[in-house]
């Protein structure tokens, strides 16, 4: 007993009490080429981890097509240069990149989608996130820290 009221003493101290750790973030993406966020935060206590990117733009998928791929940012160039070749039939991405550790779909205009992650992949960062339209990454680009 006396030890359960030190935990919940403890916990209470928490400044972001742990069952309180938002998992989850949303990203607006628009016809300006632009993300609404250049930079995400991960609780470290969170196992698992939802993004949802939404276009907020009108334009379709194959003129300004977004979507949310992270990587290390060792990897970043190499996933993008091959992102390139598999052409928007694939989303701009290598089918199965195995330096890809997690993306939403390639999205138009008024669309959303949403992609969960196990935050055990997330080592050997430093972690970028970008969209993978060629020429895009320039614009669309940012930084997931893990705290
Ligand atoms: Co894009």
């Amino acid at each position: 007993m006396k030890r359960q009221l030190i935990a919940l003493a403890l916990l209470g101290l928490a400044s972001t009490p742990l069952w309180a750790a938002d998992c989850s973030t949303t990203i607006e993406a628009n016809d300006m080429m632009q993300f609404s966020k250049s930079a995400i935060t991960v609780p470290k206590t969170c196992s698992q981890f939802t993004v949802t990117l939404k276009h907020t733009g009108k334009l379709p998928r194959a003129a300004m097509g977004h979507d949310w791929v992270l990587t290390t940012r060792a990897d970043e160039k190499a996933v993008l240069a091959d992102a390139a070749k598999a052409g928007l039939a694939n989303g701009y991405l290598k089918p199965g990149d195995k330096r890809v550790i997690a993306h939403t779909k390639l999205i138009g205009g008024g669309e959303s989608d949403s992609v969960t992650f196990d935050t055990r992949a997330l080592k050997n960062g430093p972690f970028v996130f970008f969209c993978s339209f060629p020429g895009h990454e320039t614009m669309m680009h940012g930084t997931l820290n893990v705290e």
